[in-house]
This record gives structure tokens, C-alpha cells and sequence, in this order.
């Protein structure tokens, strides 16, 4: 298995350390985004050269871990991926413990049964996965099945619980700002108010954070439902100052306060048909008259190479989950904490999302520059 030149060079110079963990499988789960890359080149180039570990890169998620779908990696596979976007691995949102409505049950178990089967039947002393609260909550309940688990905390919309970031933000902040930026020159030109939807179901840290970044006149996020009437007296007030446009920054879970009190079911149906972006365009047309428009990012947001801030923390998030199977620390998560590399249990993400919370000192930093958060007050 150890063929590599590279391998024996290390032996020979005596730099193998020891290692609980012989051999692991990795896998990337849920959605992609920039850094996914980074931090498998930084796992495997750990486990590889520093401890000798044989590494199974397991394709598109848990769904290979399901289907057997795997191989060995060496070091060619994840040499020179660093900068690229995606990931070499493949992804899917694959759930194992559920069915197709989201609900556990006799056919999920048939895949967690595949899941433990395929796991001895490759040898495996872990599995490395990397993903946001899905892929971590998958993690912890393998691991209550008997697996050993090592997360990492990957996604774009920072909003896994026990870590104060994950990688993917910072890449998809510097696009969504960049975006926000070039809708600011057309909003001037054309006198227009420009809504523009960033990604973000449950929580709004991308939206807040870019919203701030590039100068939001209103920003919009799940966890604070809002007013058209105060979004509509807002621009009204900033048009009576002078100002000839306005910019409206709203994540896709965005939602008005008519909306929050909605039977869940009822809710999620009506906004399928139209999104969010463009709803709230045409609510802000009706309420002020003014010309809007909308601009829906998309994917965009999680395409393409990661910034250098994503690339540092993915690798040294990535090189620290390496330790850890070295030291046969499984059922953790790593995480940042401050500027720390720390660990934490896989109980603490699971089933959980970590939402802005209402005294988060960035929301204050947004009504100090006069940004409205959509609400009388806020
Ligand atoms: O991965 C997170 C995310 O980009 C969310 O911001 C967004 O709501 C969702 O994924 C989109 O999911 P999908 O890739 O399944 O369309």
C-alpha cells in the first residue's frame, strides 16, 4: 500500500510518527463550497507524511459510504488542489438515517446498515467527514452506532454550532460583497432600489456580514421577520435626504412578520413558487412606488477558489483533524475558537443550527451606519 517514494523517504529519516489510526476513510457531504479542497489536501498530507496513514477517499458524501463507491488516495490525488473550488471527492446531500420526506425509517436503516457493513469490510478505524450541521448530526448518530468520527466544519453560511467559523464563509463574503459592490453602481446610474438575495436559509450571517461589507442600506435576515411598512419609511426617508437609490441586501430565508406567523407547512409552500429576492422587490414596489429590481446570486456564492483566509483555516482545521486520528480522538468535531484549534464533541453541532443571535454585536455595527434591519427600531 505504502509505495511512495516520499513514504519510504520518510521512514528512512525516521519522521513517521505513531498513529492510533491506520487507515481512514474521508468524504465531503452536503453542499459544496471554496476550501473543500484545502482542507482534504490538509488531512491527507498530515495522515500521509506525517503518519503514514492509508487513506479511502470515499465519493459524493455518505452515498458512497453506502454503495462502496471508493479508492485509495495517494499523494498525487491531492497534490496541487489547494486553490481549486468543489471537491476532488464529489458530493451529495445524502441523509442516511432518513427516507425521502426527511423522516427516519426502514429504508434508512437498510443505508446505515450498508454504512456499518462497508466501514469493516474496508477497514476502516475512522471516518473523516467533512460537511455543515447534516453531515456533522450524520457523524454524531454513525458514531453512536459504534463508528469513530472525525468532523470538520465546512459551509458557506457559518452556522454550524461550535465554531466560531467555518470555512466557505469567508469565500462566499468576498463574493457576495463584490456582487453587492457592482449593484451599487447600477442602483446610482438608474436611480433604483436593487434587492439582492444572498444565500441563506435559517441564518443570515452571509447576508449581515456582506450587507455591512458593502454598505447595505437595508439588510434582511431569517431571524428578524420584517415590516414592509419600516423597510417602506426607510427608503422613503432616504429619498426625502436626497439619496437617489437604495441597496436592499436580504438572505433567501428572509421573511416578513405576516410570514413567521404562517402554519410552517403553508409557508415553505408559497415561497417555493417565487424567491425571496424578487418577492420582496415586489412587496417594496407596492408599499413605495419606487422602481425595483432584483438580483438572485445563486451558486455563484459557493463556486470557484477560495480566499486566502478560507485556505489557512481549511488547512489548519484540516492538518488538526490529522492529529487528532493520529491520537485516536474520535467522535469530535475540530473547530476555531477565537484563534484557537480546538475540538469539540459531535453532540454539540448535531441537529442544531447556529443562528445571529439578537445581541450579536455586528447587528449594532449595521444600525450605527443607519442601515435598517427591517423592523421599526432595529
Ligand atoms: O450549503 C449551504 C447552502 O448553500 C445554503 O445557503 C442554501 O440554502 C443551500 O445550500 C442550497 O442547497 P442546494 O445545494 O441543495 O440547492
Amino acid at each position: 500500500m505504502y509505495n511512495s517514494g516520499e513514504f519510504y523517504y520518510n521512514i528512512v529519516m525516521g519522521t513517521v510518527r505513531n498513529s492510533v489510526t491506520r487507515t481512514f476513510g474521508i468524504l465531503t457531504a452536503g453542499g459544496d463550497c471554496p476550501g473543500l479542497n484545502a482542507a482534504i489536501r490538509g488531512v491527507c498530507r498530515a495522515a500521509y507524511d506525517r503518519y503514514g496513514m492509508t487513506i479511502v477517499g470515499i465519493a459524493n458524501g455518505y452515498r458512497g459510504l453506502i454503495e462502496e463507491n471508493v479508492r485509495i488516495l495517494r499523494p498525487v490525488d491531492f497534490s496541487g488542489i489547494l486553490t481549486r473550488g468543489g471537491t476532488i471527492l464529489g458530493a451529495s446531500r445524502e441523509k442516511p438515517f432518513k427516507d425521502s420526506y426527511g423522516r427516519d425509517s426502514e429504508v434508512a436503516e437498510d443505508k446505515v446498515a450498508a454504512i456499518l457493513k462497508n466501514y469493516r469490510a474496508l477497514n476502516l478505524d475512522c471516518i473523516v467527514v467533512l460537511g455543515g450541521n447534516g453531515t456533522n448530526t450524520t457523524g454524531y448518530r454513525l458514531s453512536r452506532e459504534g463508528l469513530n468520527v472525525v468532523g470538520l466544519p465546512k459551509t458557506i453560511d457559518n452556522d454550524i454550532e461550535g465554531t466560531d467559523r467555518t470555512f466557505g464563509f469567508n469565500s462566499a463574503l468576498a463574493i457576495g460583497t463584490e456582487a453587492i459592490d457592482r449593484i451599487h453602481s447600477t442602483a446610482q446610474s438608474h436611480n433604483r432600489v436593487m434587492v439582492i438575495e444572498l444565500m441563506g436559509h435559517k441564518a443570515g450571517w452571509l447576508a449581515l456580514y456582506a450587507g455591512v461589507a458593502g454598505g447595505g442600506d437595508i439588510i434582511l435576515i431569517p431571524e428578524i421577520p420584517y415590516d414592509i411598512k419600516a423597510i417602506g419609511r426607510h427608503l422613503v426617508e432616504r429619498s426625502r435626504t436626497g439619496k437617489t437609490f437604495s441597496i436592499v441586501v436580504a438572505a433567501e430565508g428572509a421573511l416578513s412578520i405576516e410570514e413567521a406567523k404562517m402554519d410552517k407547512r403553508d409557508r415553505k409552500k408559497m415561497r417555493a413558487e417565487f424567491p425571496t429576492g424578487y418577492r420582496i422587490a415586489r412587496e417594496i414596489e407596492a408599499e413605495t412606488g419606487m422602481e425595483t429590481r432584483a438580483t438572485v446570486l445563486g451558486y455563484v456564492q459557493r463556486g470557484g477558489i477560495p480566499s486566502a483566509s478560507d485556505r489557512v483555516l481549511a488547512t489548519s482545521l484540516g492538518t488538526a483533524a490529522a492529529d487528532m486520528l493520529a491520537r485516536g480522538e474520535y467522535g469530535k468535531m475540530v473547530s476555531l475558537k477565537g484563534n484557537e484549534i480546538s475540538a469539540v464533541d459531535l453532540s454539540v453541532p448535531a441537529g442544531k443550527i447556529k443562528t445571529v443571535p439578537a445581541d450579536h454585536y455586528m447587528l449594532d455595527t449595521a444600525r450605527a451606519v443607519g442601515t435598517c434591519l427591517g423592523i421599526q427600531g432595529l
